[in-house]
């Protein structure tokens, strides 16, 4: 059974897509997947199903995954433990799962160490994948779901791991139905075009607090980094990517004594994220007692930095 993570957008989203550094913690879930040799390639994903190339979405983005990887006749179940679109890296963990399950199939014994190579192909199939259904995407969900554990990405380079000096403790709430990716990264593009000065400075401000985020990560200043985490929640909000109710959920982690809060993923509505440091429960009530879904994420304290593998978007 081949798996893959989910992944928590620490700082960076929608700057990442205009070459920004991105701060991002993998999910302990994701999606489980298994292949077999079958000439019907349909794809099971969850209680859906399609057929490779059926002419739906899905369909097209399970040919572009096995095109990617050079496979045919192959059917793939997928079992998704993330909700869709909501900012939680759902699609990258299927797409990721899914091409693993294809290696598997060939891998004798099956659980064999993956190679650089392996993740480089993983990562090309997901993209492949991700591609239909969010247009241009930066690669930072793919290369989360890839890898796991605390990432520094830049499109195109090879991901960096973060070494985080102590634990992390993230409190996750939906805020509110998702928006696509798709219309949230096109709208930032809209504001790009409109006004490049003014986005570039936004860019730039953004870039010094993912910089400082990773300075603060490495050093286990939880305090800093949520201080950081709400001034990229600010410039967020100032792209129009905030909304009411993800105002509010941020509103209540901070009273209930979270060190920051902020958006996670395209915004539009979706996740909110809370570093929670020793104030997980009273976060957690006050999320529940306005009827939120929400979870707890642990990221636990590296052992060592190494670069996780040499793969480049
Ligand atoms: C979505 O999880 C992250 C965005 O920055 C889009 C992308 O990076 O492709 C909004």
């Amino acid at each position: 059974m081949a798996s893959a993570f989910g992944k928590l957008i620490l700082l960076g989203e929608h700057a990442v897509v205009h070459g920004c550094p991105a701060l991002v913690a993998g999910l302990q879930r994701g999606a489980t997947a298994s292949a077999t040799a079958d000439e019907g390639q349909r794809l099971q994903l969850g209680d859906r199903s399609c057929h490779r190339g059926d002419g739906s979405d899905l369909g097209q983005a399970y040919d572009s995954l096995l095109t990617s990887m050079g496979r045919s006749g192959i059917s793939v179940e997928v079992s998704p433990e993330l909700p869709l679109g909501v900012g939680l890296g759902g699609s990258a963990a299927i797409s990721v799962a899914i091409a693993r399950a294809l290696l598997e199939l060939d891998a004798s014994p099956p659980e064999e160490p993956r190679t650089a190579q392996d993740s480089q192909q993983v990562f090309e199939a997901s993209m492949a994948w991700e591609r239909i259904f969010h247009g241009d995407p930066s690669g930072v969900d793919s290369a989360a779901a890839t890898f796991g554990g605390c990432l520094r990405y830049v499109r195109g380079e090879s991901p960096e791991s973060v070494k985080n000096a102590v634990p992390l403790v993230i409190a996750v709430a939906v805020a509110g139905p998702a928006a696509e990716t798709k219309t949230m990264v096109e709208q930032v593009a809209k504001l790009k075009s409109q006004s490049p000065d003014k986005f570039q400075k936004t860019l730039e401000a953004i870039h010094a607090l993912v910089d400082n985020a990773q300075l603060a990560l490495q050093a286990g200043d939880l305090s800093g980094l949520g201080q950081l985490l709400n001034y990229n929640q600010m410039l967020l909000a100032g792209w129009l990517l905030s909304t009411p109710e993800i105002e509010h959920a941020v509103a209540l982690a901070r009273d209930a004594g979270a060190l920051g809060a902020k958006l996670t993923g395209a915004g539009g509505g979706g996740c909110v994220l809370a570093l929670a440091g020793d104030r997980a429960d009273a976060i957690m009530n006050s999320w529940k007692n306005e009827g939120l879904e929400c979870f707890l994420s642990k990221v636990p304290a590296s052992i060592g930095a190494t670069t996780p593998g040499g793969i480049s978007a």
